[in-house]
């Protein structure tokens, strides 16, 4: 079997945005600097995290697809997608990597559409309302699940 070694970090539509995006809900640092806490985290631990943004759907769905065997982890935001994306919650179910659904805001406490997420059924974890640390807790949870795998 391929050796499972890095970590995903995949950020779902409007992620790109980051800073320039609603700063009184998601703030004004940008995903380039999300993106470099992560890379920070992983150099001290001395792991792999890559990183993956799409606006689409299907191209998230790829990704996770490709990942599947290699893949020690994925930390995903999927967006807006969490909230009506049946396709992403089957492609969830249908790998073996755990995965840590992240979102910075708190969903619960925002507009209605949002309280429902299709995907923390069959996610391994959630984790909401944190910012950006919200992914380093995420990181954390899948470095500490998956210790023994790899
Ligand atoms: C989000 C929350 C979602 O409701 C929203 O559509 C996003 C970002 C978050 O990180 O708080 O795009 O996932």
């Amino acid at each position: 079997m391929e050796k499972r070694s890095a970590f995903l970090v995949v950020n779902g539509p409007n992620l790109n945005l980051l800073g320039e995006r609603e700063p009184s809900v998601y703030g004004n640092k940008t995903l380039h600097d999300l993106e470099k806490e992560c890379l920070d985290w992983a150099s001290q631990r001395k792991v792999q995290v890559d990183f993956f943004q799409s606006n689409s759907e299907g191209v998230l769905i790829d990704f996770m697809q490709k990942h599947r065997k290699s893949a020690r982890g994925i930390v995903l935001n999927a967006g807006a997608y969490t909230h009506y994306s049946y396709a992403i919650r089957d492609c969830i179910a249908s790998i073996d990597v755990p995965i840590v659904e992240v979102h910075l805001s708190k969903p619960e406490a925002r507009e209605q559409f949002r309280h429902i997420s299709l995907l923390s059924p069959v996610v391994a974890g959630k984790i909401a309302g944190f910012g950006f640390y919200g992914y380093i807790m995420a990181l954390d949870a899948l470095m500490y699940m998956t210790v023994s795998s790899c």
